[in-house]
């Protein structure tokens, strides 16, 4: 075990398998500037399996016991169920979850369980055709989604999540109809504030609707109770309504830092110690330095260590403009 220097312990790991996707959500990666001549990591900067299992390994030996698979889009890696078997073999990752835009989920379900997947984290902002491919902005429709969805439901993932960012003006008039859409499927819908993540997304206060907001709207149409819940690890505030179960990541308006065990790897293998950090550590260089694990253990240690971040705990107009990691590379 691993504090860092607010006594946090590192318990959780995002492994961002590629930085490109097949979407160009307004949110995330704007059109503008990941355009056709965008340019990407090249293959030699990307962590293999064999590095990225090398990673988790790592971590676990320090008290990780939670993996996450991001992206980009992680389907978008050739070959994802075998990094996935590789993951779920290791000593001491009780938790094997990914998250996905869905779109190429409904062909990739099964292998993806068959190859030891728990658990599954689809991205859906909007059950309207304009709006989802709008938002998307790659005219990708939502029946895609909705089957992936359906396919990781049937293949007994369990629990299935739905993430919806939601946006003002765009989306938070659909909270409500999110929710009654997967009422009673077992499915966990979770709302989430919109973030001021990466430096081009043209995030505004003014754009986010708050978590106090989502609760009126859907306190109109439903008897809602919050769940008891732990504090550490904490993202989700966790509510019940008659429907099953919701969730609301409330990062702007009640920032969760004081709970954070999450470290961040990104594709590049830069390791980054917050969200909304500008720099890593490079992670990759020490990989291919040929130094052996306990080389390695230290140095990842030293980091944890040192680590203060807690970004959301005192954004300000200042912190916003600042340069940080884009979402898509550091996987959110
Ligand atoms: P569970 O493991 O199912 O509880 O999921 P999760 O909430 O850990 O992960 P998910 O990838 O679904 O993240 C949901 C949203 O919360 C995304 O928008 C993330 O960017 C955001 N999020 C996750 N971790 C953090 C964090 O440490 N800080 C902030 N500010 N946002 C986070
Ligand atoms: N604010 C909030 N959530 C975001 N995501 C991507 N960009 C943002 C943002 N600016 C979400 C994605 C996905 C999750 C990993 O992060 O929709 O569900
Ligand atoms: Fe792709 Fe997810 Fe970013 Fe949308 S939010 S562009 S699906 S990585
Ligand atoms: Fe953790 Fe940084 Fe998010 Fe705070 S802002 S919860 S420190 S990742």
């Amino acid at each position: 075990m691993v504090a860092d220097s607010l006594h946090r312990p590192l318990q959780d790991l995002r492994l961002s398998v590629t930085d490109r996707c097949n979407f160009r959500c307004t949110y995330c990666m704007p059109k503008e500037i990941f355009g056709r001549d965008h340019a990407f990591l090249p293959k030699s900067d990307i962590l293999t399996f064999e590095e990225l299992a090398r990673v988790a390994r790592l971590f676990a030996r320090l008290g990780v016991n939670k993996v996450r698979v991001t992206g980009g889009e992680p389907l978008l890696r050739r070959d994802l169920p075998r990094l996935i078997e590789m993951l779920a073999a290791i000593d001491g990752i009780t938790d094997l979850t990914l998250t996905t835009n869905g779109s190429a989920l409904a062909a990739l379900a099964k292998p993806l369980r068959q190859a030891g997947l728990q658990r599954l984290t689809v991205s859906l902002d909007s059950l309207d055709e304009a709006t989802f491919r709008s938002m998307n902005d790659v005219d990708f429709p939502v029946a895609r989604v909705l089957e992936g969805i359906e396919a990781a439901v049937s293949e007994g993932f369990s629990p299935v999540k739905v993430n919806m960012v939601v946006k003002r003006g765009v989306n938070e008039h659909e909270v409500v109809s999110m929710l009654k859409h997967f009422s009673g499927t077992g499915v966990v819908v979770r709302f989430i504030e919109f973030m001021d993540v990466g430096s081009t997304n043209g995030w505004r206060l003014d754009d986010v609707v708050s978590a106090a907001e989502m609760l009126r709207l859907i306190g109109r149409e439903f008897e809602v109770a919050p769940v008891a819940q732990d504090l550490t690890g904490l993202v989700a505030r966790r509510y019940q309504h008659p429907g099953g179960e919701f969730g609301i990541i409330a990062s702007v308006t009640q920032p969760f830092c004081q709970g954070c065990t999450r470290a961040r790897v990104a594709a590049d293998g830069q390791f980054y110690t917050c969200l909304f950090a500008s720099t890593g550590h490079d992670l990759r260089a020490l990989l291919r330095s040929g130094l052996d694990d306990e080389a390695l253990l230290m140095a990842i240690r030293e980091i944890w260590k040192a680590r203060n971040d807690r970004y959301s705990e005192i954004r300000s107009a200042e912190t916003t403009t600042m340069p940080k990691a884009e979402m898509s590379k550091i996987g959110g």
